[in-house]
């Protein structure tokens, strides 16, 4: 590498006053864009400290506290707009796509309990006209699916799945209602025709 006779007047005049086991470094001057940035925080430094030190400014704390209670509202609002059923949005979803999207959202979430094609295991046969808490159509599945009935083992789906995947698999239920596949679940509940 270069020796140390090859360097400019410029490079010595750089060159600190100081030799480690034969390695040298020059001083070059830190760049003017970041000496600015740092005499702008600095002065960033002086109002902040005063807002939040002396002003009464908010803590992290109070800070969380309205952030959660904006959250809250924002959760309150959806959950109020998810309980009602959608027919406009569900209707987007009664095609053969949406009922693919559904048999997804079942394959992913519901499967476990209520079998292949809803044929029912741990959970009712879901192909047959009988139905324990919903009346067979849309919208009472719907609200089943969204609150669930824990207290009998059916989970609520309403914080793990969106408004628009429940209306998919309700969807996807409506499809398979009524085609009694083989090997299902002995009925359960009212007949509903
Ligand atoms: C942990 C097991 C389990 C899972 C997972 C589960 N279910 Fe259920 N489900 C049940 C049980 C058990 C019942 C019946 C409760 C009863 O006997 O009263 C039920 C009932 C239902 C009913 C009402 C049937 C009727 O006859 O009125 C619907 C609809 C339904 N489930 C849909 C779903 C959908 C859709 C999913 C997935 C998003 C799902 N379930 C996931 C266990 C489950």
């Amino acid at each position: 590498m270069n020796d140390k006779t090859e360097l400019t007047e410029e490079d010595k005049s750089l060159l600190l006053n100081h030799d480690y086991d034969g390695i040298q470094e020059f001083d070059y001057p830190l760049p003017n864009w970041w000496k600015l940035s740092f005499v702008l925080t600095v002065i960033f430094s002086v109002p902040y400290a005063i807002y939040y030190l002396a002003m009464g400014g908010p803590t992290l704390n109070d800070e969380l506290i309205q952030d959660m209670a904006s959250l809250n509202k924002v959760r309150t609002a959806y959950a109020v707009k998810m309980a009602k059923f959608d027919t406009d949005a569900y209707s987007a979803f009664e095609g053969p796509e949406g009922i693919a999207l559904g048999a997804v959202v079942y394959e992913d979430n519901c499967l476990s309990c209520h079998e292949e094609k809803g044929k029912g295991d741990i959970g009712p046969n879901l192909t047959d006209a009988y139905w324990i808490h919903a009346k067979g159509t849309a919208s009472t599945v719907y609200e089943v699916v969204l609150n669930g009935r824990e207290d009998k083992g059916m989970p609520t789906w309403k914080e793990d799945l969106t408004k628009d995947e429940i209306l998919q698999v309700v969807s996807y239920l409506m499809s398979i209602k009524n085609t009694n596949v083989e090997g299902g679940k002995e009925q359960q509940g009212l007949l509903i025709k």
